[in-house]
């Protein structure tokens, strides 16, 4: 049903125009990174996506950028990115009030496979912004709760201030329907909770690693150490997915700025399966 909607919405809207969106809200979940909520209508009325793809998200005159959908799927009318200011276009993003238009083409790119975890534990492990592309498929899991066996949510920040969505995090952690784990690489005088990298929660849960499927998104160093953990652990590369990053013009496999060795991540990825992207991941940048 999803993707006989797509299908349709891809007959009435060009990939390459950007169509315009009204931010309906600026939340500053730390320092540098804030969630834009957007309201569809006009051509992006109906607008669909899947958990793990991403739209080029247009400031008018100054670039577009690739980020990723972070709402819930499920949810009509609106629409989430969570962004890290680091530069031109992700600057000029946060400066944009309630009421003001940017433009907005997609949705692109491959989704996490979530019925490859049916019947399975899923293990969701994320570093940072790695969380943002997660948190749609966190929904959908939950919503399709008796589909799966455990949930386990990993997520790891550099400081307690730096941890996205803190208010909802409280809330999965308090779920008894999820298995969530958190941790900051420093902490401060407020944060009670575990301290060290993200691979070091693996201690404090026991996966039945051949009924697991992981999920992971975040810095590349981070996903590396994250697949070592899993695959030291007993989990096969086929249990695996990634979520990668590269540069963006096109988004749609014309311009080549996104190749990944013999693939390019906007139609090929972001979401890869391990073994297609094992290799790669070993070589600095391609
Ligand atoms: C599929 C996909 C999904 C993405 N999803 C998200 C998302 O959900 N949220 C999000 O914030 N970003 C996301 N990104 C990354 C985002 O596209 C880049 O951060 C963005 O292009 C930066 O644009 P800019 O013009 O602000 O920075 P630029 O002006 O291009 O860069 C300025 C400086 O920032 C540095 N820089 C660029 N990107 C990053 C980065 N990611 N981290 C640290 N430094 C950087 C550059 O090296 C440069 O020094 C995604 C990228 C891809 C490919
Ligand atoms: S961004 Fe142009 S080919 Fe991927």
């Amino acid at each position: 049903m999803m993707q006989m909607t797509e299908a349709i919405q891809a007959q009435v809207r060009d990939p390459m125009v950007p169509y315009p969106a009204i931010i309906r809200r600026t939340i500053w979940e730390n320092d540098d990174t804030f969630t834009l909520t957007l309201d569809l209508d006009g051509p992006l009325d109906g607008f669909a996506f899947l958990p793990g793809q991403f739209n080029m998200v247009y400031a008018y005159g100054i670039g577009e950028v690739a980020i990723s959908i972070s709402s819930d799927a499920s949810r009509s009318g609106t629409l989430d990115h969570t962004i890290h200011r680091v530069g031109t276009v992700t600057t000029a993003l946060s400066q944009k009030k309630k009421g003001d238009v940017i433009g907005l083409r997609g949705p692109y790119g491959s989704s996490w496979p979530i019925d490859a975890a049916r019947g399975k534990d899923v293990c969701v492990v994320s570093g940072g912004i790695g969380l943002a592309p997660l948190r749609p498929l966190v929904y959908s899991i939950v919503r399709r709760r008796d589909e799966f066996g455990r949930v386990i949510v990993l997520y790891g920040g550099r400081s307690p201030l730096d941890l996205l969505y803190r208010v909802e995090l409280e809330k999965w952690a308090n779920d008894a329907n999820i298995e969530t784990l958190v941790t900051v690489d420093r902490g401060d005088s407020s944060w009670k909770g575990h301290i060290g990298v993200v691979t070091t929660l693996f201690d404090y849960i026991k996966l039945d690693v051949r009924e697991t499927v992981a999920f992971v998104c975040g810095p590349e160093m981070m996903m590396k150490f994250t697949i070592q953990e899993l695959e030291g652990r007993g989990l096969g590369q086929n249990q695996i997915f990634c979520s990668m990053e590269r540069n963006m013009k096109c988004a749609v496999g014309f311009c080549g700025h996104c190749q990944f060795g013999p693939t390019f991540i906007c139609k090929d990825g972001p979401v890869y399966p391990l073994p297609r992207v094992r290799e790669l991941l070993d070589k600095k940048e391609l």
